[in-house]
């Protein structure tokens, strides 16, 4: 089969080695990819978002199976304009994908199927935003409609911060139209857990869990990235919490997005926060998460292809997951003053000597190959993903790979996966104990 992949971060690299592994692969094609993917699959200089460029590349190649990484194009409706050209592509519709496109589309679905989440209040009139403001209890978070790259979440501690945080967005439209509508809703407390299921629409199964790590500093401090490192599965879902997020979130999402009349079809991500309540819904992400795939892929023993196709035809009934008991642990190795402004075109050196180690995967996020070097491209460089007996060896090898790895203005966290640390049963690391 030709497969094409569209996107270029570390998820796209990790879903490339991923389906690479599957014997009915011969053609593999990434666009426009990155220094890493180039080293496993030809790539194809058509930016993500160009969907007239990739419904003609994929007509002309014959592809047989596109698969799509970013959110952009699903929301602009990439599914549906393949679709209509009879190629297959793994992902859901541009309906379905309202569910990442619009957070007011997302919560007033889940306000109509009960699906637990913050409480929450949606405004297109600054006034009106304002006055509400003027009454609410702080802290509190408000919101950007529209996709804002994971830029759009601001949690303001007073009304000064509220007050800047809506100015921002539905003023000076820093978000341009993604801020036209806001919400504005309370600040939930808990640990944030990653929910990931495919579904085909009718059926769907729930993938092992995981955890990202959201803020730019250790312990959880600085301002929000991409997601500075994530480890699966998650010790904080236990059995009993898995079958609640399942009945009572996954489930009625499944079911309700069917009797809406747009079918979730793809990688449905919930970000959940564990409240003393119970699972509470923080949003939805319609693809695969970055850095949480790096960290899932190698642990999920399925031919990821199999299953994909399978669930293309509706049949993912009829399959079973089989996952890696290994924990495994990814390290953003990133540019030096994300997530504002940082600088690219730096040489990353020592990726040859830990090329090829045992049950490691660097997963390449932001770099560009020219000629023999590899270059860093982009805010998050590098994913140094490993898999261990436990999860403090896989931290241990995972940073045992980043420590030989440099390049100018190398920025990483040092404590990845010690969340995990905190729940009964797992081994504390030495020295690094929280
Ligand atoms: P989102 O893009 O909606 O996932 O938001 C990004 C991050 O902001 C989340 O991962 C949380 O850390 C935080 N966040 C979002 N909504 C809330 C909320 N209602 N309460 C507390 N934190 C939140
Ligand atoms: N890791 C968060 C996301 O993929 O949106």
């Amino acid at each position: 089969m030709k497969v094409l992949i569209v996107g270029s971060g570390g998820r796209e690299h990790a879903l490339a080695w991923k389906i690479k592994q599957s014997p009915m692969v011969k053609e593999l094609y990434c666009a426009p990819g990155n220094g890493g993917i180039a080293q496993i699959s030809e790539c194809v200089d058509i930016p993500a978002e160009d969907i007239q460029r990739l419904v003609q590349f994929a007509k002309k190649k014959a592809i047989d199976l596109t698969v799509v990484g970013p959110e952009a194009p699903l929301v602009a409706g990439i599914v549906d304009v393949f679709k209509k050209e009879g190629l297959a592509i793994f992902g859901p519709s541009q309906l379905a994908a309202q569910l990442e496109g619009s957070k007011v589309f997302a919560k007033e679905f889940m306000q109509k199927y009960d699906i637990p989440t913050a409480a929450f209040e949606s405004f297109d009139d600054i006034r009106e935003a304002r006055a509400f403001l003027a009454k609410a209890e702080f802290p509190l978070v408000i919101k950007a409609d529209g996709l804002a790259a994971g830029k759009g979440v601001m949690i303001c501690q007073n009304m000064e911060e509220g007050e800047e945080s809506l100015v921002q967005m539905m003023e000076d439209k820093i978000f341009q139209e993604a801020g036209r509508r806001v919400i504005i809703e309370e600040c939930l407390k808990g640990e944030e857990v990653s929910i990931l299921a495919i579904s085909d629409g009718k059926n769907y199964v729930l993938l092992d869990s995981s955890q990202d790590h959201k803020r730019i500093f250790d312990d959880d401090l600085g301002p929000n990235t991409g997601g500075m490192g994530a480890y699966s599965p998650a010790p904080i879902v236990d059995a009993e919490l898995l079958r609640r997020i399942d009945e009572s979130i996954i489930g009625p999402v499944i079911r309700g997005m069917k009797k809406e009349g747009a079918p979730f079809e793809g990688i449905l991500y919930a970000g959940l926060m564990i409240t003393i309540e119970g699972p509470k819904v923080l949003e939805f992400n319609v693809r695969f998460g970055d850095p949480e795939t790096q960290v899932i892929l190698p642990r999920w023993k399925n031919d990821l292809l199999e299953i994909m196709l399978a669930c293309g035809e509706g049949r993912l009934n009829k399959v079973q997951l089989q996952w890696d008991p290994r924990p495994c642990v990814c390290v953003v190795m990133s540019s030096g003053g994300y997530p504002s402004k940082y600088e690219t075109g730096k040489e990353i050196l020592g990726l040859e000597k830990v090329q090829g180690k045992l049950d490691t995967m660097i997963f390449h996020a932001g770099t560009k190959k020219e000629g023999k070097k590899i270059l860093t491209a982009g805010g998050r460089v590098l994913g140094v993903t490993a898999l261990g007996r436990d999860i403090l060896e896989a931290i241990e090898r995972a940073y045992e790979v980043v420590e030989q790895i440099q390049f100018d203005r190398c920025f990483f966290r040092r404590d990845i996966g010690s969340k995990a640390m905190k729940h009964k049963g797992v081994r504390a690391p030495a020295g690094r104990q929280n």
